[in-house]
């Protein structure tokens, strides 16, 4: 018998209007335009503004863009994962109340939570409930609101992180497409480098949390760069090779928008030239859980049937992995 894959069907990604340019920061923080884009590649990222607009904003317009482009009958949906940190609320789910905004009536739905990898895991996940025939269309969405939990007095995270998403649909094929091959990791012990401190069980909200400015996202970014450079690479290329696949036969590497730099070294150590690299990191910054879909839908274009794609991210946790797939579809 074949064997059925989880093949990605269509992509959605989602921004904000308002754009929070390098030349805007340096009114807010001792920064410079030239700092920025030497240092990270980040020229403006996106900021969603408004009175109560949460990441479901952005998964919700994110999904709905998907089911028309799709032409998908939300009631057909099985299953909602959504990738975030910055939830609308501990609970319930965002994924919850995507699902409610889009009328997927007949679907369950949950958030997982794995920082910059929550797409890559998510994906893997949502593609193992159609490989066991379990479920027919199954949506992955990754999205983050950063600027709900970004310090703009920060000079070292604010420059860096942005606020937007995407979303994909997966649904079974018997072709030689789709979700081929994952590894996925975690290690704990890199809890301290990169984090919100409060606002959980831990420590909950407190007038001293609040003044310790604990509800914001800090990292040491030295240690998260290393981490970052050593790793991410380390599975993209495990990945290649235990697929056979040579740098000539991959068509594109997406990797997490969190550094150019750390882009241009994974892309070297897997021997990718920078034609095949997606970036729009000077656009958006790093929208966290946001970035491996608003990548696919900015190069859905150029994508054809059966190019292989190497998925490569990292982030808190740490967490990080690299996701071998074949695109399901040309242009349309
Ligand atoms: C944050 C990051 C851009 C900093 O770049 P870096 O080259 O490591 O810079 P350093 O932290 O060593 O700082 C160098 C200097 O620039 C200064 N600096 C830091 N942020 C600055 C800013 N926004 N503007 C100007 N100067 C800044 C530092 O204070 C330091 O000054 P000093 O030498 O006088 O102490 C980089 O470490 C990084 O990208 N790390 C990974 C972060 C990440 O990806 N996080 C998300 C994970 S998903």
């Amino acid at each position: 018998m074949e064997k059925t894959r989880a093949v990605i069907t269509g992509v959605h990604g989602w921004v904000p209007d308002y754009v929070l340019t390098n030349h805007e920061l340096e009114t807010m923080v001792d920064t410079n335009d030239e700092w920025i884009t030497t240092r990270t590649g980040i020229k403006e990222r996106r900021i969603l503004k408004g009175e109560g607009l949460g990441t479901s904003v952005i998964g919700t317009e994110s999904v709905k863009g998907l089911l028309e482009k799709t032409n998908t009958d939300p009631k057909d949906i099985d299953l909602i994962i959504c990738a975030t940190v910055t939830p609308d609320m501990p609970f319930p789910a965002t994924a919850n109340i995507i699902a409610d905004n889009v009328g997927a009536v007949n679907s369950y739905s949950f958030d997982i939570s794995a920082a910059c990898s929550g797409f890559m895991f998510g994906l893997t996940m949502g593609a193992q409930f159609i490989e066991t025939g379990a479920h027919k269309k199954v949506i992955v969405i990754g999205a983050d609101k950063m600027s709900s939990i970004v310090n703009y007095e920060d000079r070292t995270t604010c420059i860096i992180f942005g606020d937007g998403g995407g979303a994909v649909l997966l649904e079974p094929t018997t072709e030689n497409l789709g979700i081929m091959d994952s590894l996925l990791r975690s290690d704990g012990s890199g809890a301290p480098y990169l984090n919100m401190k409060a606002g959980g069980s831990r420590r909950p909200a407190s007038m001293e949390t609040v003044a310790a400015k604990e509800h914001f996202a800090r990292q040491e970014g030295a240690v998260v760069f290393k981490f970052a450079v050593n790793n991410m690479a380390d599975v993209s290329v495990r990945i290649m090779e235990r697929n056979n696949l040579g740098p000539e036969d991959v068509a594109w590497l997406v990797p997490h928008q969190a550094n150019k730099r750390i882009i241009d070294a994974t892309a070297s150590k897997m021997g990718i030239g920078p034609e095949k690299v997606m970036v729009n990191i000077d656009r958006y910054g790093n929208t966290t859980a946001g970035t491996l879909p608003l990548c696919l839908w900015d190069y859905e274009s150029q994508l054809k049937k059966g190019d292989n794609l190497v998925l490569a991210a990292f982030g808190g946790g740490f967490t990080w992995g690299s996701i071998y797939l074949k695109w399901g579809y040309d242009p349309k």
